[in-house]
């Protein structure tokens, strides 16, 4: 695996690859990588000539400086997983190369996407998150962009970013991978001490029973059980949404929509995120 600092050296290396009529899948990550961005590894490698992945935890992104000072870091595991992954190059760059004016403040039209949910308790999240990958895009014009499905609002906003700037690339969405007792995978599970991952189950808990009981049950009673649940279990709520596939909220189920149940919320300073489609 060829390891990249320089922005020019990397898009060189991309360039070439496409002049020789090869296909690049991309897969960005703030490192402290695990099981579920190797999917994507193996995913895009499947499926293309070379694999690109970046390591670069974005600061414009984290609306809690806190959290972005505790976001967990294992470089060198991470290098020795991407090489056993058949990863072909890692971009590690740094702050001033990614963001060589400083933090220019950019708006991307987002819209509904942009206030709700995540976007509604991580202000200003989302537009990191467009700014980051509408820079990382333009230094490796990849033919095919690989995310996790466990970051349901992200892929929704990324693939809006790509509608709206036109970037040329595929967006292909990767299965939510688990632990054995169904806890999504995440990096910030690493931050959980022993007592706080055990109970950390309860969200996948929540969502498998909203899903094993959306064909008998309301969706209003649904959700006020998954809080219930989810409070007996010490979680402080963010939210326990029921959204169809525009992640418009559902009071009742049409009998046809896709619904996703997603949930966010804290285990003492630990924020955890996940979803699952509830409907079928
Ligand atoms: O999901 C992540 O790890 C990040 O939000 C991403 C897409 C790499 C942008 O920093």
């Amino acid at each position: 695996m060829i390891i990249f600092h320089q922005t020019a050296a990397i898009s060189n290396y991309v360039e070439n690859q496409h002049r020789n009529g090869l296909h690049t899948g991309f897969v960005p990550t703030m490192g402290a990588l695990h099981e579920g961005h190797i999917s994507l590894i193996r995913q895009s490698g499947e499926a293309n000539n070379i694999t690109i992945c970046s390591i670069f935890v974005n600061p414009t992104q984290f609306n809690n400086p806190a959290d972005f000072a505790k976001y967990p870091s294992t470089l060198e595991k991470d290098i020795d997983l991407l090489e056993a992954s058949g990863c072909s190059a890692l971009f590690l760059p740094n702050t001033s190369s990614i963001y060589p004016d400083g933090y220019k403040t950019i708006h991307y039209p987002l819209g509904y996407l942009d206030s709700v949910l995540e976007g509604s308790f991580r202000p200003g999240h989302f537009q990191g998150v467009c700014q980051v990958v509408d820079r990382l895009l333009q230094i490796i014009p990849a033919t095919n962009l690989y995310l996790g499905q466990k970051d349901f609002q992200q892929c929704m906003v990324i693939r809006a970013l790509i509608d709206y700037k036109k970037i040329p690339v595929k967006l292909h969405i990767g299965a939510t991978i688990r632990e054995s007792d169904g806890l999504a995978m995440s990096s910030r599970n690493m931050r959980l001490n022993a007592e706080e991952r055990q109970r950390a189950v309860q969200i996948y808990r929540t969502l498998t029973f909203i899903r094993d009981h959306f064909h008998t049950h309301k969706l209003k009673d649904l959700q006020e059980q998954a809080i219930i649940q989810l409070k007996q279990a010490g979680f402080k709520i963010d939210y326990v949404s029921l959204c169809n596939d525009k992640l418009e909220a559902q009071e009742r189920w049409d009998g046809e929509s896709i619904v996703q149940a997603l949930i966010a919320a804290y285990l003492n300073e630990v924020r955890l995120i996940d979803n699952m489609c509830v409907s079928n």
